[in-house]
C-alpha cells in the first residue's frame, strides 16, 4: 500500500482503538497555558480508570506520600501536569498497544518496554542535559515507533514479511520496512501525529528520531535517538539482534562521558521496572 492510501486509511479510522478521547483532550489541556489544574482535574475524573491510576501513580514511594493523596487534584499537584500527562499517555499507549493487531509475528509486549524503555532513557539524558521538560522528552520516547502500530493494523502480512526480513538478513527493522513498503514506521507514525493534533514541537523531533542530529540542532530528535539506541544496547530491543552505537554527531554534542552510559543503562532497566508498577502493567 502506498504511503498516501494508509494516509487516507488511517484518516477514515478516526478511533484507531488509539488516543482515546479523554486522553487527546487532556494532551491538548496541558500544552495549554490558559488550562488550570482544576479544569484538566475535572476532564480526567470523566474517566474512573484514568483517575485511579493518576491516583496510584501519586501514592507511589516516588512521590514521597504514600497513602496521603486522595484527590485528582492533589495527585497533579503533587505530580506536576507533566508527570500527569506521563501518566494519561503512557495508560492510553497500553490500551494501545494490548489491542489485538493482526500481525502473527509481531511482539506487542516486547513493544510496549521498547517504547517504555526509550521513554525512560530520554527522561534520564533529558534531565542530565538540563532539557527543559524531561516528561515532554518522556512522552516522545514513548510515541517514536508509534507507526509500528499502524503498521500492524493495516499491514499484516507486510510487518510479518518485514520481521521475517530482518531476522534473516540481521538488519534493523527500518531497513526491512524500506525495501518491504518503500517507507518507515517514521512517516507512518507522523500520520498518527497529525491525527492526535500533537504539537509540531513534538512532531519535528519524532520524525528526525533516526537523524544523525547534533543536541543543538534538534534537541529532542537528538535526545530520542540517543535514548531509542540506549534501549537497545540495555537489551529492550525490536526484530534482529542488530548491534545499535551512537553516531558520532549525537555522542558529541551529548557530551555524556563514555564510563556514565553503562551506569546509564541499568538506570534504564530500574526505571522500566519502577514505571512498570507505576502503571500497573
Ligand atoms: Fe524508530
Ligand atoms: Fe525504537
Amino acid at each position: 500500500m502506498e504511503l498516501s492510501a494508509l494516509a487516507i486509511r488511517v484518516a477514515r479510522t478516526p478511533g484507531l482503538g488509539m488516543l482515546p478521547q479523554v486522553t487527546s483532550q487532556v494532551l491538548r489541556l496541558v500544552d495549554n497555558p490558559n488550562a488550570s489544574p482544576r479544569q484538566i482535574g475535572a476532564l480526567i475524573e470523566r474517566d474512573a480508570g484514568l483517575a485511579s491510576k493518576l491516583l496510584k501513580s501519586a501514592n507511589s514511594a516516588y512521590y514521597g506520600a504514600p497513602g496521603k493523596i486522595k484527590t485528582v487534584s492533589q495527585a497533579i499537584s503533587v505530580m506536576g501536569l507533566s508527570a500527569v500527562r506521563s501518566v494519561v499517555v503512557g495508560q492510553a499507549y497500553q490500551q494501545m498497544t494490548s489491542v489485538r493487531g493482526a500481525s502473527k509475528r509481531f511482539d506487542r509486549l516486547a513493544f510496549w518496554q521498547h517504547s517504555l524503555a526509550t521513554a525512560t532513557a530520554a527522561r534520564v539524558l533529558a534531565k542530565l542535559k538540563g532539557w527543559r521538560d524531561p516528561e515532554e522528552a518522556f512522552l516522545a520516547g514513548l510515541l517514536h515507533d508509534a507507526g509500528r502500530l499502524v503498521i500492524d493494523r493495516f499491514l499484516p502480512n507486510e510487518l510479518d514479511q518485514i520481521l521475517n526480513l530482518s531476522v534473516e538478513r540481521v538488519i534493523p527493522l527500518r531497513d526491512a520496512e524500506r525495501e518491504v513498503l518503500g517507507y518507515t514506521h517514521v512517516e507512518v507514525g507522523d500520520l498518527l501525529g497529525e491525527q492526535w493534533n500533537l504539537p509540531e514541537g513534538m512532531r519535528t523531533p519524532l520524525r528526525r528520531h533516526h537523524e544523525d542530529v547534533s543536541y543543538d540542532e534538534c534537541p529532542l530528535g537528538c535526545l530520542i535517538h540517543a535514548a531509542n539506541v540506549l534501549a537497545h544496547q540495555a537489551g529492550f530491543a525490536l526484530g534482529a539482534p542488530v548491534l545499535y552505537e551512537l553516531p558520532p554527531v549525537v555522542k558529541q554534542s551529548l557530551g555524556i562521558p563514555d564510563a556514565q552510559y553503562e551506569g546509564l543503562k541499568q538506570a534504564i532497566v530500574q526505571e522500566v521496572v519502577r514505571v512498570q508498577e507505576a502503571l500497573r502493567i
